[in-house]
């Protein structure tokens, strides 16, 4: 009978625990309803009676220390295995933690807006989804104007009209038409184009719009803007030009060169050889588009102007397919961090 008890005790005294299956084989073996502590409690009642004493103080110390055994067993499992597997290895190297950068449409939509607050302008925005009024007639276009057309503007529905704004000069309406002169604003957005798309045009991109408005603002005043913010964008020997040209809303109206920064005129593959890299189009604005805001012509006058944010961001970083900035490759928008 004290046999039984010492060999339950070496058991005990021998048993390893170092999985969670394992500590509950040691559970049932030695604590559970059917363990070996148990079964020798069944024998009690066949040990002689002088024996009993004894036999049932070694058999509550066998049992007590089956349960110190368990409990220890089970608070060490849980520590080892909270530290290999469930929480980090504190010393191991970190994972590098990949952080977001903008983009570069953004990156260059910043800047100019920095440079042209600096000027005093403002910002304003305007809606997307535009009608004939806001995108043609209020800007002068006339009634057969070709860009009206089908081949270029996404028209969403006839009656009421709405169509997708196919430039920012929207917003030189809508701004004019609530507000009273002067104002002084740039105006960035996506505008969208009925285009085929290639490495050199693409259905939807953005734009950043000029607008100055105000008594005596003249042809001068739109020099100095755009000679200013060519030098502070492009670097300090940035030289400008102004070619005549033509668009509904301005007269006289006006393409915007600058000297190539990158070969700083001598020719190059950017440039064409020619030395020179248009940015934008330009104008004193039509006193036809002033009198469609309720402005008067004779009081006040003003210049507004309109830059491409891919073309722009194309001649800065080199980049030679407008495709690239709405494709989402991650290798391509990496190149623009911390920019
Ligand atoms: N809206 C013109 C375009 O999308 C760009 C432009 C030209 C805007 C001359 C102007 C301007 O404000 O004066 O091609």
């Amino acid at each position: 009978m004290f046999d039984q008890v010492k060999k339950v005790q070496k058991e005990l005294d021998k048993a390893i625990v170092t999985t969670t299956t394992e500590l509950e084989t040691f559970r049932i073996k030695f604590i559970s309803k059917k363990s070996l502590i148990t079964g020798l409690f069944k024998l009690f009642k066949t040990v002689p009676s002088d024996q009993k004493k004894a036999f049932g103080e070694a058999l509550n110390e066998l049992k007590k220390e089956a349960n110190r055994k368990f409990q220890f067993l089970a608070a060490h499992l849980e520590a080892s295995t909270a530290f290999s597997s469930e929480s980090p290895d504190v010393l191991l190297p970190s994972i590098p933690f990949q952080i977001g950068g903008l983009h570069p449409i953004n990156i260059v939509k910043n800047r100019m807006i920095e440079i042209f607050e600096r000027q005093g302008f403002n910002v304003s925005e305007g809606p997307e989804m535009e009608d004939d009024w806001h995108n043609f007639t209020a800007l002068n276009f006339p009634e057969n104007h070709p860009a009206r057309e089908m081949q270029d503007t996404y028209f969403l529905e006839k009656y009421p009209d709405k169509l997708l704004r196919t430039h920012t000069s929207t917003v030189q309406i809508r701004l004019m038409e609530h507000g009273k002169p002067p104002f002084r604003s740039i105006m960035p957005g996506r505008v969208y184009r009925n285009e085929a798309i290639s490495a050199r045009a693409h259905c939807f991109f953005h734009q950043v719009e000029g607008l100055y408005i105000d008594r005596n603002v003249g042809f001068k005043d739109l020099k100095n803007s755009i000679y200013h913010f060519s030098r502070e964008f492009f670097g300090k020997e940035t030289e400008i030009r102004f070619r005549p040209s033509y668009f509904p809303f301005t007269e006289p109206s006006a393409e915007v060169d600058i000297s190539c920064f990158i070969c700083k005129k001598k020719g190059c593959k950017i440039c064409k050889n020619s030395g020179w890299v248009e940015i934008g189009g330009s104008g004193m604005v039509d006193p036809n588009v002033l009198k469609n805001c309720g402005i008067d012509s004779k009081e006040f006058s003003g210049f507004a102007f309109g830059m491409g944010i891919e073309r722009i961001a194309m001649l800065k970083y080199e980049i030679d397919d407008i495709r690239l900035f709405s494709e989402n490759d991650v290798r391509f928008l990496r190149q623009f961090n911390g920019l």
